[in-house]
């Protein structure tokens, strides 16, 4: 029998301590280890499944060990795709930590306690956070901020939305290792994160690339999926233009349409519609999705693409309402938008201009934000990953859900 990962944590931390440090993140191709290229990530997340992908040549069959327990207690073989291996964990119970380790035949690759994940709870569950950010997977070295400010918030996001760009320059699955997947791999042994496509994303056929590196729903391009009473949506604006628009828009108003009872509405894209930073407004955004989030009252909106942060007032129909409630929203009666593109990049000298929509913004900072919903209340802050120093917060509270609560 196989060791349990308590008894073999010091072989392991002798391979990761081997392996080269974050600060070389952006300088090559890491390698792990002879044969295991890629730490495991998770994919998928819900209430009762988890997909679990890595890359690993090594010889040997490719396993997942997993359970509630460190002593696991369940094994199931993976699916290999050259020297890609993932595997759909299912029948698993909601709201429940599980830990994993994975192996090639006898040998681990990779377990401990980093390893695990909790399955969502489900929609009685009014209290979970989230992180976002996008702009993220340059060569420099700067996503490492991020990810390191993010596994040290408290509490710690349970999941993470990503809003395109998300490998850069041209989104080849040949620099997802170094400027992604090994530089964030100790967050994405945990957390799970959901992608959204972005313009350096589509540099390359998404079909034999984007596809390859990511386990997402639907068509992988626009999908949607629940965590807690909370409903999110990922669209995919492509290069601007928004990518199978008639068909994506129709999909996006169904999608909304049959979740109208989640408590909370998040959806997230690249391209920003209206704003004041030096990316210019999209009017394929503002004159296809901003109608139907306004239909359907989502409740807040994050992009990426300008390598900033900004907050808007909250918008409906094109225009600002509530904005004397500013930071504190109760009820509000629009959208609020946010730009959230700075997990790797930052923009120099091309500050953000006060331009009437916009209620807060800040440039030139590595930045992501958290997201805590907390029964009525959805509090959402923005930290600068160097120092986790808070950049901006604002809450919205509904009162229905406060309804609904009450005995
Ligand atoms: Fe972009």
């Amino acid at each position: 029998m196989l060791p349990t990962w308590r008894q073999t944590v010091p072989i392991v931390l002798g391979l990761f301590v081997a392996a080269a440090p974050l600060a070389d993140a952006g300088r090559s191709r890491p390698e792990i280890a002879p044969g295991y290229e890629r730490s495991p990530y998770l994919q998928s997340l819900g209430e009762n499944s988890v997909v679990v992908a890595w890359i690993a040549s090594a010889r040997g069959t490719p396993w997942v060990d997993y359970g509630t327990t460190p002593a696991y207690g369940q094994t199931v073989e993976a699916e290999r795709d050259g020297a890609r291996r993932h595997v759909k964990l299912t029948g698993l119970y909601p709201g429940t930590t599980y830990f994993y380790r994975v192996r090639a035949g006898d040998r681990v690759l990779a377990e401990g306690g980093e390893y695990r994940f909790r399955t969502d709870e489900g929609p009685t569950d009014r209290e979970f956070s989230f992180f976002v950010t996008g702009d993220i997977g340059t060569k420099k070295g700067k996503q490492v901020l991020t990810s390191a400010s993010i596994l040290r918030a408290d509490p710690r996001p349970e999941l993470g939305i990503l809003c395109g760009d998300i490998v850069y320059t041209k989104g080849r699955s040949s620099d997802y290792d170094e400027r992604l997947m090994y530089p964030w791999r100790d967050l994405f042994s945990n957390i799970t994160v959901w992608p959204a496509l972005g313009n350096h994303d589509w540099e390359s056929s998404p079909k034999k690339n984007w596809e390859h590196e990511w386990h997402l729903p639907n068509n992988e391009h626009y999908y949607s999926f629940d965590y807690g009473n909370a409903h999110f949506v990922a669209l995919d604006t492509q290069d601007g233009k928004i990518y199978d628009r008639k068909r994506q828009v129709r999909w996006l108003e169904d999608d909304l349409a049959r979740h109208s009872a989640a408590g909370w509405t998040f959806v997230y894209f690249h391209h920003p519609g209206i704003t004041c930073t030096y990316k210019h407004n999209n009017d394929a955004v503002i004159d296809h999705f901003l109608p139907v989030l306004d239909r359907f009252d989502v409740d807040v909106a994050f992009s990426g693409h300008a390598h900033a942060y900004e907050r808007l007032y909250p918008i409906t129909s094109g225009r600002i309402v509530d904005r004397e409630q500013d930071p504190d929203y109760v009820d509000p009666e629009g959208t609020i938008y946010i730009v959230s593109g700075a997990g790797g990049k930052v923009k120099d000298n091309k500050p953000t201009r006060r331009c009437g929509p916009n209620a807060f913004f800040l440039d030139e900072t590595i930045l992501w934000t958290h997201v805590a919903v907390s029964g009525a209340t959805c509090t959402i802050r923005t930290y600068a990953s160097q120092d986790d120093r808070l950049v901006d917060e604002v809450t919205i509270t509904k009162s229905h859900l406060e309804r609904l609560a009450s005995p």
